[in-house]
């Protein structure tokens, strides 16, 4: 087997695995792999922004305030004060990096989402993300230190033993196009494999976000905790193809409505907050209406706001639009709720350590404790380059040796190259309708529990496909075959963490139990893995 070796391996690149790694090159050789092409990320797709208090009238009180409200009890406040405070900076060292914000008179231009109580989303048009990862890309391929490996995807992380502790040094990769499995040895690993939302039928997110970075790291011994709070997002465009485009929260926060089939404004009589509530409330508000009149999907009315301003700060949305004939400045746009964001994911501490030594976590895969049940919108993108920034400074303080010797636990490698594509295919489709229908918006128990009996058949059946896997075939069929098998693991660790939370908060709505369980149920939920 090929051998890679660098002092750090960084697994993703969306935001925070380049801000990570560009941080660490500064004195370490990175070696970021990628399954895709690099610029291919959760991150890419984001239209909305970076939350930071950047305004005069603003304060970091407030910000701390509408994250903790969102949160529904869970956020951890120290990490949130402390996300708060370092938001603007992440700004700073973005804008270092070239990324470019859109301004107004000079200063950056603030947007507004649900949620918040003031304008302070820091944007570039409707087309944050890709403007982010376009600056921080070019930024990692000009550095000297970082090795970029596209189209290799991790499939194990490599845990070494001795002395009865258990440490990560690298992983076990797939080199995609030459379909054979490589060892990066490195001294410490983060992960930043981004989202989960593609378990589900509709969803913003693209095919790649599977959740193999949590699939990975539970298999590797790291807590995960808080996957049952799965965020819907209220207006993606209908009809949601499997990769559903989003309509920003931010169009609302220029003064858009949801309306219903007749045309009325139903959000007041959910929330006193109204179209700019906290987005479980106006997903669930949606679903509801959607229930009620049976219709396909609401109507989001955007012709209020001033031609001028929605073609200047919306130019993608637009486009979108129009190329599908609808004419935002004119008609309603038909819309749904779809997944968009999973708040849990591999539980780590404030500098983004796990809980397996050598091995840290950033941006979506990482759960850090600042979005509780109900991540507040736009607080994303600041956590995954604070967090990012803060493991790059602890883990250069704790790097171990290069030369430590070490016995390495076996990953199982078994070659899937000829896995059957199209039973993956279904499966693949089955197991999204599965999440969608019972672990959805709105929950029933008996749903839930329906639904892990229909987890543990599609888990046998899986099992099967790879068994009967021809010896050979193609990396992009591993590749199927590895999604597959880390969507079954995330769906099941969502499984587990709905079925314990046995109340309603945040993302988590079950009908049979309506209340928010203060005295049992104001904690994280953990799973902690068991050799
Ligand atoms: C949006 O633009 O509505 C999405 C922003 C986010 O998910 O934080």
């Amino acid at each position: 087997m090929r051998v890679v070796e660098s002092d750090i391996l960084v697994v993703g690149t969306g935001i925070a695995g380049l801000t990570f790694a560009l941080r660490v090159a500064e004195e370490h050789d990175v070696v970021l792999v990628t399954k895709k092409a690099s610029l291919e990320s959760n991150t890419n797709y984001a239209q909305g922004g970076l939350a930071a208090v950047t305004a005069t009238e603003d304060s970091f009180r407030e910000h701390v305030v509408d994250t903790l409200h969102a949160g529904a009890g869970l956020c951890h406040r120290d990490r949130v004060d402390m996300l708060v405070r370092s938001a603007p900076q992440a700004i700073g060292d973005l804008i270092d990096w070239g990324v470019e914000f859109t301004r107004r008179g000079g200063k950056l231009a603030l947007g507004r989402e649900g949620g918040h109580s003031h304008a302070r989303i820091v944007h570039s048009q409707d087309r944050t993300g890709a403007a982010i990862e376009a600056a921080l890309d070019q930024a990692v391929a000009e550095h000297p230190r970082i090795t970029l490996l596209e189209d290799h995807m991790a499939l194990s992380l490599r845990i070494a033993c001795g002395a009865g502790r258990r440490r990560c040094v690298g992983a076990w990769v797939l080199d995609v196009d030459a379909c054979e499995p490589l060892e990066v040895r490195a001294r410490a690993t983060m992960l930043a494999a981004g989202g989960s939302a593609a378990l589900y039928r509709h969803t913003t997110n693209p095919a790649i976000a599977t959740g193999d970075g949590v699939a990975a790291a539970y298999r590797a011994g790291a807590t995960v905790a808080n996957m049952e709070f799965i965020q819907f997002h209220p207006t993606a465009l209908y009809p949601a193809r499997e990769h559903a485009f989003l309509i920003s929260e931010a169009v609302r926060g220029e003064g858009a409505v949801l309306r219903d089939e007749k045309g009325m404004s139903f959000m007041p009589r959910y929330d006193a907050r109204a179209d700019l509530a906290p987005r479980d409330i106006v997903a669930r508000a949606v679903h509801s209406e959607l229930k009620r009149s049976g219709a396909p999907h609401v109507w989001l009315d955007a012709t209020e706001i001033p031609g001028e301003l929605l073609e200047a700060r919306f130019p993608n949305i637009l486009e979108e639009c129009r190329g599908r004939g609808i004419d935002p400045a004119s008609e309603r746009i038909p819309v749904v709720a779809a997944a968009h964001y999973v708040c849990g994911g591999v539980w780590t501490d404030m500098d983004g350590r796990t809980t397996v030594p050598g091995l840290y976590a950033a941006g979506e895969c990482a759960c850090t404790g600042v979005h509780g049940a109900n991540r507040l919108a736009s607080n994303s993108l600041s956590e995954a380059v604070v967090f990012a920034e803060r493991a790059a400074v602890r883990m250069q303080q704790q790097l171990p040796d290069s030369g430590t010797a070490v016995s390495i636990e076996e990953a199982s490698l078994a070659d899937f190259s000829g896995f059957p594509s199209d039973a993956g295919h279904e499966l693949r489709g089955r197991l999204k309708a599965l999440m969608w229908q019972h672990f959805g918006i709105v929950r029933t128990a008996d749903e839930m529990r329906q639904g892990a009996r229909e987890l543990v058949l599609l888990r046998d059946e899986w099992r099967a496909a790879c068994g009967a896997a021809l010896p050979s075939g193609s990396g992009a069929r591993w590749v199927e075959a590895v999604e597959l098998g880390n969507m079954l693991d995330v769906a099941r660790l969502i499984v587990s963490c709905a079925l314990w939370r046995t109340e309603s908060r945040g993302l988590h709505h079950v009908t049979d139990y309506p209340y928010r369980d203060n005295e049992n149920y104001l904690r994280d939920s953990f799973v902690i893995p068991t050799e």
